[in-house]
């Protein structure tokens, strides 16, 4: 019997030292201390068919031998106590000292940039920055700006028209910014002074300068006696606004039916310095600004008495002057979305 307690001890102890969670040393307990099924407990009922020597042996080491082990099994559960709630915080653990995780940050695009600087400049002289629809009506968008509707005017623009039902009104992408002139000049009334930076959509061939949507700024100005020195006078304030100098300008005729007389305003080529180059073509000159006096015709259809206001009117290509701003040479990236591109600005 004594053998048998040893062997007993031997075997606890191992167990012991080799359980690896709480649990596990809850079965062993139950294997050796069981009341019922306990080993140790089995053994110890042979305990009163032992001679009374025996007995004065063996059931003090029993004791012993008990309480070893039952003394092993709590440190053992301490140890595995401890271990569990040091992996516990291990995992919970936060490292101040960590570098965070960075937030990407988007960035405006190259047409915003300069749009709110251009926003800025007419902001200064007295303009109102307005919007209007980019789905547009035939009327605003042609009619009432001097363009009927089989004007061979009509094609300089190539139009992206809407279907629409028998009886419906005639709607378009809008081509230009020019519509919101009329109605601005409806819904303020003279004196007037107003720009409109907006999308506009030709049905175009895409290649590195022509986009089927891009961006205008559209500008009118109505007063008593306005006259082509002021246009000028604003559309220099203008370029010295965004280019940060002096920009000598000249005026070509241009044909718009709504503007009378009508120009086209070139800006001395910024890139060559007028000697001439590749982006001028040679000439020393860059088209930048279709520009003119409104029409009596566009006037009255904004219910304004052309014989006592008179204005100008401007059609800044927004796209082209950020091309020329940053150097861009295609005008896809600018719509792309293509982050490498769009990361410099
Ligand atoms: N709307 C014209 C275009 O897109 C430009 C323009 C605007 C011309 C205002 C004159 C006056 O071609």
């Amino acid at each position: 019997m004594q053998k048998e307690l040893e062997q007993v001890k031997i075997k606890a102890e191992q167990m012991i030292a080799a359980a690896r969670d709480v649990s596990e040393l809850e079965k062993i307990e139950l294997e050796f201390f069981g009341r019922k099924e306990g080993t140790l407990n089995k053994i110890l009922k042979g305990l009163k068919d032992l001679s009374p020597a025996e007995k004065k042996v063996v059931g003090p080491l029993a004791n012993e031998i008990k309480s070893h082990l039952q003394q092993l099994l709590d440190e053992r559960k301490s140890v595995l106590e401890d271990e569990a709630l040091d992996a516990e915080i291990e995992k919970e653990k936060i490292d101040l000292t960590l570098p965070g995780k960075k937030k990407a940050l988007g960035s405006l695009n190259p047409s915003s940039l300069v749009q709110y600087e251009l926003e800025d400049i007419f902001r200064s002289l007295g303009f109102m920055v307005l919007d209007g629809p980019e789905l547009e009506s035939d009327y605003y968008n042609f009619e009432a700006l001097n363009i009927p509707e089989f004007h061979p005017a009509r094609d300089m623009q190539d139009t992206f028209y809407i279907k629409t039902k028998k009886g419906e009104s005639k709607q378009v992408l809008r081509t230009h910014t020019s519509p919101v002139q009329v109605r601005a000049m409806q819904k303020y009334g003279a004196p007037l002074r107003a720009i409109v930076p907006g999308r506009v959509f030709r049905y175009e061939a895409l290649d590195v300068s022509h986009d089927n949507n891009f961006y205008q700024l559209e500008g009118v100005m109505i007063e008593e006696n306005i006259s082509i020195t002021n246009l000028i006078a604003v559309m220099k304030t203008l370029l010295k606004g965004i280019f940060k100098k002096d920009v000598k300008v000249r005026l070509r005729p241009g044909f718009f039916p709504f503007v009378e007389p009508g120009f086209e305003l070139d800006i001395n080529c910024l890139i060559c310095g007028g000697r001439g180059c590749s982006v001028c073509k040679q000439s020393g000159w860059v088209e930048l600004l279709p520009c003119g006096m409104i029409h009596p015709n566009v006037l009255k259809a904004g219910n304004i008495d052309p014989e006592k206001y008179s204005g100008f009117a401007f059609g800044l290509g927004l796209t082209r002057m950020v091309m020329m701003r940053y150097g861009i040479d295609d005008i896809r990236l600018l719509n792309s979305g293509d982050l490498r591109f769009l990361k410099q600005f």
